[in-house]
């Protein structure tokens, strides 16, 4: 896509990118890709707002180039250094020697040590304005969100809020950069989900603090740095990041995730009837099967959902592991405080229900509930599975 422009001097240089399968490292984005949106304010003093990783670095530079010389730019904000922002910062420097990077002090420290960077760096106080010309920027120091070092930049003229990793999701752009460009924005929403639980969750209190700090900033255009620019409805996913990072520590939505594993089918088969009980009570069910789905996947659901029924049989005297994985991230995910009950097969001793308490004991899972059975199940075996899951789902029920 050519260089786009949001309103009179401002920009949209980004970059999709549709090649790299792990955002991370670690979370799958074959499917979705994600953008690195920057942002070129095309004042007296040219300034441009992040950067990209280091892919389509031509492509990149080119699109700057449709606008104003990259030699010109007088600045480059770094809102937040993770080098999905920052990868093309060392080859812009080469380009432009005399570009003055701002940040926080944290963000100096950082472009030390990831690329070495030292000269003609400045700091920017919270709070603090910098014209351009015609245009003027203020930066707020928003720590954590996603790194210590975050900030966001405020076009005071237009109310563009440029704020990074915050309101972003994953997905490439699909022509258009818009919210109002999108009839469907059912897709953006489920991977700004994904995107949050992923990336962002753990940092839920730092996000509420920032969504508090900047309620009295009159906005008109959220412009993060991956997905879309949302012009229309820009609270809209203000609205959500508020109400996702509100579930880290309150209520949740009445539904169930049920995570299960099975090494010969007969877990799978006692799942079908746990899940049966469950929708005979009408409770939303997502089902999930570990060894099969990506963790990136199940998170959103685990995050949103009242309740967790974790079907895994005994392995080696211990949880399924691939069971086990998935939970062991939502405890580094810091998925507090869901009701949890456990069913599965044994084959000549138990041990799994024993260490699913030990993994969900540090985010204080409640467990309510647990069945467990002999090797392959019986029909009062599957009876009682039905029992068992209407009854998990009666509990979750009442928390509506
Ligand atoms: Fe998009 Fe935390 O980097």
């Amino acid at each position: 896509m050519p260089a786009i422009e949001i309103k009179p001097d401002v920009f949209w240089v980004g970059v999709n990118d549709r090649t790299t399968d792990l955002f991370e490292g670690l979370w799958p984005i074959t499917e979705e890709g994600v953008s690195y949106n920057a942002y070129l304010i095309n004042d007296e003093r040219k300034a441009i707002v992040d950067l990209s990783k280091s892919l389509k670095t031509d492509e990149f530079f080119d699109r700057i180039s449709e606008i104003v010389a990259v030699s010109e730019i007088d600045y480059v904000i770094i809102n937040h250094m993770e080098p999905d922002h920052t990868g093309v910062l060392r080859t812009l420097r080469r380009i432009a020697p005399d570009v003055a990077i701002l940040g926080s002090a944290k963000t100096k420290q950082m472009l030390a040590s990831f690329y070495g960077i030292t000269e003609n760096v400045r700091v920017v106080e919270d709070g603090e304005m910098l014209s351009l010309g015609r245009r003027t920027l203020q930066f707020f120091s928003t720590p954590f969100v996603h790194w210590p070092e975050t900030m966001v930049t405020y076009e005071t003229s237009h109310r563009i809020l440029f704020s990074c990793d915050a309101f972003g999701s994953y997905g490439a752009l699909r022509g258009a950069i818009f919210d109002d460009e999108y009839a469907d924005l059912d897709f953006y929403q489920k991977e700004a989900l994904r995107y949050y639980v992923n990336i962002v969750a753990k940092f839920s209190k730092p996000v509420l603090k920032a969504i508090e700090k900047l309620a009295d900033v009159p906005l008109e255009i959220i412009a993060p740095s991956h997905g879309l620019i949302w012009r229309k409805q820009p609270m809209a996913i203000v609205d959500l990041y508020k109400k996702w990072a509100e579930y880290a520590t309150g209520k949740t939505e009445v539904g169930i995730t049920l995570i299960y594993g099975s090494m010969y089918g007969n877990t799978d088969a006692m799942m079908n009837a746990v899940a049966q009980g469950i929708s005979s009570v009408g409770v939303p069910l997502e089902i999930f099967d570990a060894a099969r789905t990506h963790v990136s996947y199940i998170l959103p659901s685990l995050w949103t959902k009242a309740g967790v029924m974790v079907g895994a049989p005994t392995y080696e005297g211990g949880l399924f592991p691939p069971v086990a994985q998935v939970l062991d991230m939502a405890v580094a995910k810091r998925v507090l405080n869901k009701k949890v009950a456990k069913f599965g097969s044994y084959g000549w001793s138990g041990g799994a229900l024993r260490e699913l308490k030990k993994i969900v004991e540090p985010v204080k899972w409640e467990m309510t509930d647990s069945f467990e059975f002999a090797g392959a199940p019986t029909e009062e075996d599957f009876e009682r599975g039905k029992e068992f899951g209407a009854a998990f789902a009666e509990v979750i029920k009442a928390q509506g």
